[in-house]
């Protein structure tokens, strides 16, 4: 048996207000394995972006365990020490409003990461002109953030969820603004990278069309998540 690239077991977050606990998350467990594709669903408020903002080491849980690639990550409170670190090297981030920094070019947003974590520029730029080849923007490179359309900029956000080889994405609604053909091309795009790197994604979208790009549904509601492996092929 593999080691799965996500392993939650039991977990719960409440948050506390002034006035009173929500309880969002009550107890929740589930596996996603290496190049597993899952669509997390869920009513608005249900806890789908607090779910994906525990498993990406941003919110921490109140109580239970999260492993990535085997590795410990919490269990009742953060067991592995540097967090940011992980975050950098082992995951990919795409959220809806892309999150790009605007007086930045397109290499520049991209390639921010492999610099920060050290990456030689020959490297970081090589890999940034194959990321875009990929994606069909080459010829974007030197554009400034501001100067491109919606479905360009959030395939620099793909860009650079990918520039460090992570061996999670966790994306939150990355289509919604997408039109349907542009949707499209974003999840043939992120299904490719899923079986081709291997790299498991957790990706929130309220659109049932895409359900064919999933190797399986995650739905969360009333602080419950249950999981179910469709028969999409290839
Ligand atoms: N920092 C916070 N403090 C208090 N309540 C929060 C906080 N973040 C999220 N919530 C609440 O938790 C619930 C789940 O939110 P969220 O995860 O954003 O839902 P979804 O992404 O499924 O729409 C909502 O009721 C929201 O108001
Ligand atoms: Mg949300």
């Amino acid at each position: 048996m593999e080691i799965p690239a996500i392993k939650v077991e039991n977990i719960f977050k409440e948050f506390k207000t002034k006035e009173n606990i929500l309880q969002v998350i009550k107890g929740i467990s589930f596996e996603l394995q290496k190049g597993e594709i899952s669509m997390l669903v869920g009513p608005s408020g249900s806890g789908k972006t607090t779910l994906l903002t525990m498993l990406g080491c941003i919110l921490e849980p109140t109580s239970g365990k999260i492993s990535l690639s085997g590795e410990i990550i919490y269990e009742n409170k953060w067991i592995l020490k540097d967090t940011s670190k992980l975050r950098r090297k082992k995951l990919g981030f795409i959220f809806q409003m892309h999150n790009l920094i605007p007086f930045l070019n397109v290499e520049d947003n991209i390639t921010l990461l492999p610099q920060l974590n050290g990456v030689p520029k020959v490297e970081y730029i090589k890999k940034a002109n194959e990321l875009l080849g990929y994606l069909g923007i080459e010829d974007k490179n030197k554009c400034m953030i501001g100067s491109l359309s919606g479905g360009q900029s959030q395939r620099v956000a793909i860009a650079r969820s990918l520039a460090n080889n992570p061996q999670i994405i966790l994306a939150d609604e990355p289509t919604a603004a997408l039109d349907k053909e542009r949707a499209i091309s974003v999840m043939t795009l992120l299904r490719q990278i899923a079986k081709e790197q291997k790299v498991a994604m957790i990706v929130v979208t309220h659109d049932d069309r895409l359900l064919p790009f999933f190797d399986s549904v995650l739905t969360i509601e009333d602080g419950y998540l249950s999981k179910k492996i469709l028969a999409n092929e290839n």
